[in-house]
């Protein structure tokens, strides 16, 4: 085979509309399996793995030809025909045809999320993939190689039922197996650090603010640097902190459904912080964003815990309460409980902490 599809011409416009739209597929996606932030559309990786393995057609001396083509080649880059028993047939033929009838050896020295080296496979070829980076090959150990070894459905005796025999899909039930198990031993471990309301609802989230002091030497107040106040920002529910001052400090109320009334004047999307120029709501000073950036560097900041986000694990959604001295004493015990693990951990590597100095925050 001399010159290829690709490189006479390729439908870049409408397989990149297919490539777009596969951003919001989310079930059946290998991108779900785990973040690649590199990894590109299966859509243009198996449009252009076709295009690049059958031969190039003249569209001047083959017109229609080369257009039946085309249109193939953008119908098969479809999300929802990714799986079509037909079009895989026929691009297997069509690429085995161009190679003499062989599959054609792929490789993908950068492998990444795999995307390639998959739509390589779906097409029948004999596939190669590699990445310096381990977390990308272990990617792709799971989306290129574990499911054809081990993901194929097996007739298992289904022990005490009169059922005989079912299917099952054997790394399907491995995979729940050692998640249940990874969940249980951290339950274990560190469960008591989430302990349960009273209501039966668990922490899964804090709502932390950093903070400076107010630059106005007749108030000194603690600023919470906040962006905003949302806490849930959806049509149909609308949920903020309602930061109010008491004395010298700033205090807050959950406001919104299922709470206190959100009061008339309150603007959640007005927060504390813009572009680190911070307002105090104590005395109303300012302080610039010069400022704000020294105090940060001069170690004058520090942090508040100010919300708990809970889920309850028979409902949907969150719910939210304010932090209590019990959820920092929780958090003091847990950030111990890290320092002990840390030391063991660096001890039996070998390895020295990070010296303080050279952790900056930014
Ligand atoms: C742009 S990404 C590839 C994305 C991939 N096509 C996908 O769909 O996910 C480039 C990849 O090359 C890997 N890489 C960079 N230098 C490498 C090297 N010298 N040897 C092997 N892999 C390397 C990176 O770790 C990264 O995963
Ligand atoms: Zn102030």
């Amino acid at each position: 085979m001399d010159k290829r599809f690709i490189e006479e011409s390729f439908p870049v416009k409408e397989v990149s509309v297919e490539s777009a739209k596969e951003k919001n597929i989310r079930h059946g996606h290998i991108s779900t399996l785990h973040i690649w932030w590199a990894r590109r559309p299966l859509a243009s990786s198996r449009a252009t793995n076709y295009a690049a393995l059958i031969p190039a057609i003249d569209p001047e001396k083959e017109p229609d030809k080369w257009q039946t083509t085309r249109n193939f080649i953008i119908n098969f880059s479809k999300w929802e025909n990714s799986q079509n028993p037909t079009m895989i047939e026929i691009a297997r033929k069509d690429i085995s045809l161009a190679n003499n009838g062989n599959a054609p050896k792929v490789l993908d020295p950068f492998g990444g999320g795999g995307s390639i080296p998959l739509e390589a496979l779906r097409l029948g070829c004999e596939v190669y993939s590699n990445d310096l980076n381990p977390v990308a090959v272990l990617i792709q150990k799971c989306t290129l190689e574990y499911p054809q070894k081990y993901g194929r459905p097996k007739e298992v005796e289904e022990w005490g039922t009169l059922e005989g025999k079912t299917l099952k899909n054997p790394l399907l039930e491995d995979v729940k197996k050692w998640g249940n198990w990874v969940l249980e031993e951290a339950r274990k471990e560190i469960g008591k650090f989430y302990p349960k309301e009273p209501d039966g609802s668990i922490p899964v989230g804090y709502i932390w603010a950093r903070t400076i002091p107010c630059q106005n030497p007749s108030c000194g107040a603690e600023i919470p640097l906040m962006r905003q106040f949302w806490l849930a920002k959806k049509a149909n529910k609308k949920v903020a902190l309602y930061p109010y001052v008491e004395g010298k400090e700033v205090k807050f109320k959950i406001v919104g459904q299922a709470y206190e009334e959100m009061p008339a004047e309150f603007e959640p999307e007005k927060g504390t912080v813009a572009r680190a120029v911070a307002s105090c709501l104590v005395c109303g000073s300012v302080v610039d964003d010069k400022t704000t950036r020294k105090l940060f560097r001069d170690g004058k900041s520090s942090a508040a815990m100010i919300a708990v986000v809970l889920h309850h694990p028979n409902r949907q959604g969150k719910t939210y309460r304010l932090a209590t001295d019990e959820d920092n004493r929780i958090f003091e015990e847990a950030s111990q409980y890290l320092e002990i693990i840390r030391g063991e951990l660096f001890e039996k590597w070998g390895m020295e902490p990070v010296p303080d100095e050279l952790i900056t925050t930014v």
